[in-house]
Parts: C-alpha cells; structure tokens; sequence
C-alpha cells in the first residue's frame, strides 16, 4: 500500500507528481491486472439486484456469499471455518484495527518480524502498543504476534516450519497476516494458516487486494468464536459495516470469474516481474545482497555500506526521479542500519526496470560521495583540533 512516515510520505508524493519519476516504492498491485471488464458487468449485475440490495445497509458481518466464499478457501486449506465465523471488513487494514484493539491496550508489547508492514506497526503506535522485534516463541509478555506465515511483507517468504512450530507451541494470540498468501510463485497452494491449528487464538486476516484490486476495500477478520461479537460490536461501531456495493461487485464477479484461472495468471506475472527486477538490480546494483522473493510485491535488498537512507532518498527522488521504501520503516525499532531497501516490482512496467535502478544506482553514488566528502571534513577539523598550528 501507499504507505511511510511524514517525511519519506512528503517525498513519495513529490515524486508521483513528476511526470518522469519511477516508483520502486509503495507496493502497489499492477493496475494492468485488475480484470476492469469484469468488473464492469459485475457492478451492472450488483446494482440490478432486487430490493436495491447492493445499495441498501446490511449487517455488520457481511455478505453471505462473500463470507462463503471466504470460508470455503480457507477450509480448502485446511481450517475448519464456516461462513458464520468470517467477518468482511474493509480492507485487511480493518481487520488489523480490530483484533489489535481486542487484544492489545496501551503499553501492550507485540512481537514481530525483523521487517515487517509498516501500516501495521503505525496501527500499533497510534494505538501506543509497542511492536517489538521477537523470533516465534517462548516470550509470556506479548499480548499478541502479529505474522505473515503464508507470505510476507517486505521479504516475500513463507515461514519456516520452526518458527510455525514454536509460536503454536506458545500460547500467546496470533494476528495472521494472509494479504499475500495468493500471491506465492511455485505452483504451490496457498499453506496450512495458523488458523487451523490453532483457531481459539489466532486473529486470521485476508484481503482480496493484492489478487483482485486493493480499491473495493473489500477484505475479512476471523476471530476466536468467543471473540466474534465483540469483533462485530467494534466493526459497527467504527462503520456499521463494510460497503454494501463493493461487496455485491465482488460476489457478483466470484459468481463468473474463474479466480483460481487468475490467481494463476497473476502469480506468473509477478514471477516473471521479480526475475526481470532482480536482474536490473545484479546489473547496476552489485554492492547488494538480495534473495530471490518466493512471492508479493517486492525485492528486499541489503547492504553493509554506511549510507543515510533518508539522503539516498532525497538524492533519489530530488536529482535522479526515483523512488524506493527505505528499510527503518519496515523495523519496530526505526533502524536506519543495516541499510535497506525495498523495491516493487508490481506496479511499474518490466520496461522501466533497467532506467529505475540505474538511476538508484547513480543516487547511490551520489550519497556515497556525498559520505565520503562529510568523512573527509570531520577528520580535517579533527586534525585541526589535535594539533593546532599557530601562525607566528
Ligand atoms: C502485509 C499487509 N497486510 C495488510 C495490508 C492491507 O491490505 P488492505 O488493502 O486489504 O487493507 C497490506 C497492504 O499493503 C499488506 O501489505
């Protein structure tokens, strides 16, 4: 999503608004994918219901047939969920809102991954909970993990079978991240959710924006079933509910779609997008590490050179048009060290790849320059304060 603190926010947006600029940031979906004529008859067909249904309130919960539908993935996967157990939200975002407001209060600690998504540790800030970075398992203070076991968000990898193991073997609630999950590029199935095993405590959220449009807003929490009605009294109290014509658009698409055929199209897309970027990234960026995503929207690349990320993105976007999501605001702590760097390869054409990161790789010089200039000036002024020379 468009997503980041005020200040590399304030730089993203000075960039958007350069006819020029390339976008590495934001982990925006491929607006060539979003299935626009489908859509189209969907939303003639959603608005011709009886009783002006798509138009009308409904209840908290959601849609019956989008809940079904939901339901009937996840026991695909092995979860034991009807459609009276799911929730439809708005966006994934508001099922986030809503388990951490069950299960955290000020001061709460959550546990999270080294990086992690950033819109879900700025919830977790506005709501003073603390993100702290934790492996799975064995920390009794956490009032909740929050994960992304199917696939996350920035390193586009499943969770190893030993973290999967300790944080079940732990008792502490689960917010299960399952944006991405759909978006895997082996032919594999989306895994086994914590949800299955582990459903009197796990907080499972789903959203259709990552494989369908991320503008529909349409996306689902499911709670402990003892935590349902309150997950409903706070749904209702944030929204009455989530949008009636969204809903109807995307049940009526599901009800011709063949969104498994799509599923598939979307993930060779993507596959084939990431090889292309990580290829521009090994022509013009070797200093960096990276690791060839499993999935989502990103490459996440590394390096131990001293740079100010907030410089390299200032250089990036003010001199060379280019934009990127600096490393800190993936981390509980903020830790601009060790330089990081995500790049998108979603949203913006293979076409530009080659132009993007050339230019990074030139704002990268530009920094190290930089660098290496305010060294030579400390050290000088250094110099001069060991050994003053006295002019005679
Ligand atoms: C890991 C993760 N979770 C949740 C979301 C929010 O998704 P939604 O658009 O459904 O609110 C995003 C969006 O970027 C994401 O990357």
């Amino acid at each position: 999503m468009r997503e980041g603190t005020s200040a590399v926010e304030a730089l993203q947006r000075e960039l958007a608004e350069s006819a020029s600029g390339l976008s590495l940031g934001g982990g925006l979906p491929d607006e060539t994918l979003f299935p626009r004529g489908a859509l189209g008859r969907a939303f003639v067909a959603a608005l011709h219901r009886p009783a002006g249904e798509a138009l009308q309130y409904a209840w908290p919960e959601g849609q019956e047939r989008l809940r079904a539908f939901v339901a009937n993935r996840l026991r695909a996967r092995g979860a034991d969920v009807g459609p009276e157990d799911v929730i439809i939200t708005n966006g994934a975002q508001q099922g986030l809102a809503i388990a951490s407001q069950i299960l955290c209060r000020a001061g709460s600690r959550v546990g999270v991954d080294p990086e992690t998504y950033p819109a879900a540790l700025a919830l977790f800030r506005a709501r003073r909970v603390l993100p702290v970075r934790e492996e799975g398992g064995g920390a009794g203070r956490l009032a909740a993990w929050y994960k992304m076991p199917a696939m996350g968000n920035p390193r586009g990898r499943e969770m190893d079978p030993a973290e999967r193991a300790r944080l079940l073997a732990d008792r502490t609630p689960i917010i299960e991240d399952d944006a991405y999950a759909d978006v895997r590029f082996d032919r594999r199935p989306a895994p086994r959710p914590l949800l299955a095993d582990a459903p009197d405590r796990v907080f499972h959220v789903g959203t259709l924006s990552k494989t369908l449009c991320p503008g529909l807003r349409v996306g689902w929490l499911v709670p402990p079933a003892r935590q349902r009605q309150r997950a409903l009294r706070l749904k209702h109290s944030a929204d009455l509910q989530s949008n009636s014509l969204a809903q109807a658009i995307v049940e009526e698409y599901l009800s011709r779609a063949d969104y498994d055929a799509h599923l598939a199209r979307i993930r060779r897309h993507y596959a084939r997008k990431a090889g292309a970027l990580m290829e521009a990234v090994a022509r013009h960026l070797p200093q960096v590490r990276v690791e060839p995503p499993g999935g989502g929207f990103a490459l996440w690349l590394q390096s131990e050179e001293a740079l100010d990320e907030r410089e390299l993105l200032e250089i990036a976007v003010r001199q060379e048009g280019v934009s990127f999501d600096p490393g800190s605001e993936f981390r509980a702590d903020g830790a601009g060290r060790p330089l990081a760097l995500r790049l998108c390869f979603s949203a913006l054409p293979v076409e530009t790849f080659d132009d993007g990161v050339r230019r990074l790789a030139r704002a990268w010089r530009k920094a190290r320059a930089r660098r290496v200039g305010v060294r030579v000036r400390q050290a000088g002024r250094a110099a001069a304060r060991v050994s003053p020379v006295r002019a005679h």
